[in-house]
């Protein structure tokens, strides 16, 4: 079983002596302006959480894009700042962009074009030449910062994410000392798919720059092994999961990720997550009705929508729950200036507004939609409070929110209902599997989660919690680190 102190100890003895580089587009503190004071905060994040261990066991460098208005405030000549800060430990490295960088390569191509061609969500990707360029123009400034900060030294550079494609190529070439790793958090998906992207050889090209290449499952590896194999004159070794193109190789290799869950043990029967509990009890006034619950990104590959007509399918079914079931769906707003994210949002809200008027008596309303974002143990305490939560994604790389769910039921209580299209549910296979596109799988979901006699709800917690405990994210970033250890420095 891997647990922190694994993870501490082998950063320390075999990484310690070697420079290490993450590179993400989001920092894992962002300074912001709360009237005239300067605030530190921490992006609820689930790769933060995996990589702070190992930053701050071998004193590493993360160079992310400075989003915070503050930001500029706290960095040296060099744009560093020490972190954590109340106890520092390791660099945190800002890159500045300008409107239209962030508009090209943000909004643009990561999230308007790469998001929705790697989920198959039914949301057409928008592919535009100009954000190509800038998406090029900014992995060429991450480049720059990453060069610098390696110097001559031996580095380990780990690349996250579809926001820097083409950033391991550019390491590369201008320094073949590096050993790079890429880490893809989003599905990779069939080569059909991906052949309507118009600079796919670039993008590919880009991506086989790194030494190690992972996605969460295996089959995200076989589709991008598919994908190399049609679109470029390279070797592709479907046994051994390794590409070589021009004498250059690059392995292939599944990593799904997971949470801290011994600290979730330790927060959630923490004297404020009750506080949180009680807050919840005040605010939702529950007089003994069942409460099923959604967490998620206010995105459209997240299938709120799906679940909310489910949740009317329910009621049209089922008219014992009419008056006796409530539906509380956290949405925390999210890459809001994108055109579909905005017509998401007042889809919701429709629906939400439509189902209340449909099913409620007088003051009672069934569905409470909350457009904010909340803090670990208020959603600890929504959590234990509720009878269900539905995570019900219409394609998603792994899904946190339902590995969070699980390790919050120390009670043993509580049934996770689960889309057969995220990468959660390859581990999580005694949750109510379902297909979130079937109105009628999801409301049977619903009913089936309020009738399950409590020793199979104990029976089903207990296997997810032991999975979800042992595939830990100390785990993930353990194996990741093994594997680029493996890899010898070239001598230059
Ligand atoms: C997904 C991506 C992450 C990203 C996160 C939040 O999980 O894989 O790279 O950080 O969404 O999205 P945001 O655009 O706010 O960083």
């Amino acid at each position: 079983m891997w647990s922190k102190q694994a993870l501490h100890d082998l950063v320390e003895n075999r990484l310690r002596n070697y420079r290490f580089i993450v590179v993400a587009n989001r920092e894992p503190y962002i300074h912001r302006w709360n009237g005239k004071e300067i605030e530190c905060v921490q992006p609820a994040s689930g790769m933060a959480t995996a990589l702070d261990p190992v930053m701050r066991a071998c004193d590493g460098i993360w160079i992310a894009h400075g989003s915070g208005d503050a930001d500029r405030e706290v960095v040296d000549e060099f744009d560093h700042v020490r972190v954590p800060p109340e106890q520092p430990a390791y660099t945190l490295r800002r890159v500045w962009l300008t409107r239209d960088e962030e508009d090209g390569y943000y909004y643009g191509m990561a999230n308007s074009g790469l998001w929705p061609l790697c989920h198959i969500a039914f949301t057409r990707p928008v592919f535009e030449p100009h954000d190509w360029e800038t998406y090029r123009a900014v992995n060429a400034k991450f480049a720059e910062a990453v060069l610098q900060e390696a110097g001559d030294e031996q580095t380990f550079v780990f690349v996250q994410d579809y926001h820097f494609a083409l950033l391991p190529r550019m390491l590369k070439e201008a320094n073949p000392r590096l050993i790079i790793a890429q880490f893809w958090h989003i599905p990779w998906p069939s080569r059909e798919t991906m052949g309507v992207f118009p600079w796919t050889k670039e993008l590919l090209q880009g991506m086989l720059g790194n030494d190690l290449l992972g996605f969460h499952l295996r089959s995200h590896c076989q589709n991008f092994l598919d994908t190399v194999d049609r679109s470029l004159e390279s070797r592709v070794d479907m046994e051994r999961f390794e590409i070589t193109v021009g004498g250059k190789s690059t392995l292939v290799r599944p990593f799904p990720i997971g949470i801290d869950f011994e600290k979730h043990q330790e927060l959630v029967q923490s004297p404020r997550t009750a506080v949180a509990v009680r807050r919840w009890q005040e605010e939702l006034q529950l007089n003994g009705e069942y409460l099923g619950i959604g967490i998620d990104r206010l995105d459209y590959t997240k299938g709120i929508p799906e679940r909310l007509r489910g949740l009317d399918r329910l009621f049209e079914l089922h008219p014992e729950y009419r008056g006796k079931l409530r539906f509380v769906q956290i949405a925390v707003p999210s890459r809001t200036e994108v055109d579909e994210y905005q017509w998401l949002s007042q889809q919701v809200e429709h629906l939400t507004a439509q189902i209340n008027r449909r099913w409620g008596r007088g003051s009672w309303q069934p569905v409470t939609l909350l457009k904010r974002h909340y803090g670990q143990h208020a959603m600890m305490g929504l959590h234990l409070l509720s009878h269900f939560c539905v995570v019900s994604s219409l394609h998603d790389g792994l899904n946190l929110v339902a590995k969070e769910y699980v390790a919050s039921r120390h009670d043993l209580d509580g049934v996770l209902i689960l889309s057969r299209f995220t990468g959660a549910s390859r581990e999580l296979t005694d949750a109510l599997l379902i297909n979130p596109f079937s109105v009628e799988e999801v409301a049977e979901a619903m009913h089936q989660a309020l009738t399950m006699p409590e020793a199979e709800r104990r029976r089903r917690m207990q296997k997810l919690r032991a999975a979800v405990e042992e595939n830990n994210v100390y785990r993930w970033a353990g194996k990741v680190i093994s594997a680029l250890l493996k890899f010898d420095f070239p001598e230059v």
